[in-house]
């Protein structure tokens, strides 16, 4: 069984959906569990005790969990809320980027302000929360970080600019702090989950009721992949779906390319372009190394 007796773990936005659940079963298996949540509406708009009451179900259910409301798009109440995990159990181990909003819209409609708003939650929320505790980890030489990306950003969809651009920043942090923790024993990966909350539950096709999940789109089924990230075995630098009880793994690949002459224009480009765009021959670019093995 995997456990997590003595490691500090931070959940953000862990008072409903799929943070709720990583909470709880983190709280289950023996963490030390640290409950935040602005308790907001999915916009972003106001505040609420939903992280209290997660964590009073694992202290009820014999586990040990605190909770604060503070915002991850502030810089100051993300280290407040790692300051809270040091305080009150003297380290942080794993610390689980799940925070997140929503405003819909064609990049046509949106507002600047919205856009933002969604990138200071997402993609900056998540780069606050990980630096305020990278230094603890760095010292102590171990760390998991999981970065909550989605499908929205690494294949795109419809109406989603802002949160599809944070969600695939997600994986640039990712490639840079998966290299320099390594050195430290710090995992860093990202978590691509699909499951039936409020925030699929805004599409209203989909016909999701986010108090009766479907029992193949339950929340509970994207927690196995944060757990495995942020256990002893966790790889580094990979993105793993958990997308209704579906188990994925997805890479970033270029193929071989060609090398044109110095001397080359737009037209030698135009006259090649098929051999550019042919992804025959592609190879995953895991490693950094393998992008200046491209066309040997
Ligand atoms: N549900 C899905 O299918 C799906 C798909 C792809 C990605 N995701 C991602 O999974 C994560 C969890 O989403 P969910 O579906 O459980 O939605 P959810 O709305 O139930 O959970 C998000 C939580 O984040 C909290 N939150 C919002 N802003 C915050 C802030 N500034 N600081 C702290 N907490 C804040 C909210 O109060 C809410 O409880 C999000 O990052 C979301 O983008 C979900």
């Amino acid at each position: 069984m995997i456990d997590f007796k003595d490691r500090v773990v931070l959940v953000t936005g862990a008072g409903g959906g799929i943070g709720r659940e990583h909470a709880l079963e983190f709280g289950r298996r023996g963490a030390q569990v640290v409950v935040n949540d602005l308790g907001s509406d999915i916009r972003g708009e106001g505040s609420s005790d939903l992280a209290a009451r997660v964590a009073a179900e694992i202290n009820t259910a014999g586990g040990q969990a605190v909770s604060n409301n503070f915002s991850v798009s502030d810089p100051e109440q993300a280290k407040a809320m790692v300051k809270q995990a040091i305080d009150e159990f003297g380290r942080i181990d794993v610390v689980i980027n799940n925070a997140g909003i929503l405003r819909n819209r064609t990049f046509k409609n949106t507002t600047t302000d919205d856009f933002k708003l969604v990138v200071e939650v997402h993609l900056l929320g998540s780069a606050y929360v990980t630096h305020a505790a990278w230094p603890f980890m760095y010292e102590q030489n171990y760390g998991r970080v999981i970065l909550t990306s989605s499908v929205s950003g690494i294949f795109g969809q419809f109406g989603q600019s802002a949160y599809g651009a944070a969600k695939m920043g997600m994986l640039g942090l990712m490639n840079v702090l998966s290299l320099e923790g390594r050195s430290h024993g710090i995992k860093v990966n990202c978590l691509s989950p699909g499951a039936d909350t409020r925030m699929t539950a805004l599409d209203k096709e989909l016909g999701i009721n986010p108090d009766k999940p479907r029992p193949q789109s339950h929340p509970k089924l994207v927690t196995p992949v944060a757990l495995f990230l942020a256990s002893e075995q966790a790889p580094t630098g990979m993105v793993i779906h958990g997308l209704s009880g579906r188990y994925l793994r997805s890479e970033t690949y270029a193929n071989k390319g060609i090398a044109l002459s110095p001397d080359a224009v737009v037209e030698d480009l135009v006259e090649n372009i098929d051999e550019v765009l042919d992804m025959s021959s592609a190879r995953a670019l895991s490693e950094p190394g393998n992008i200046s093995l491209l066309g040997n």
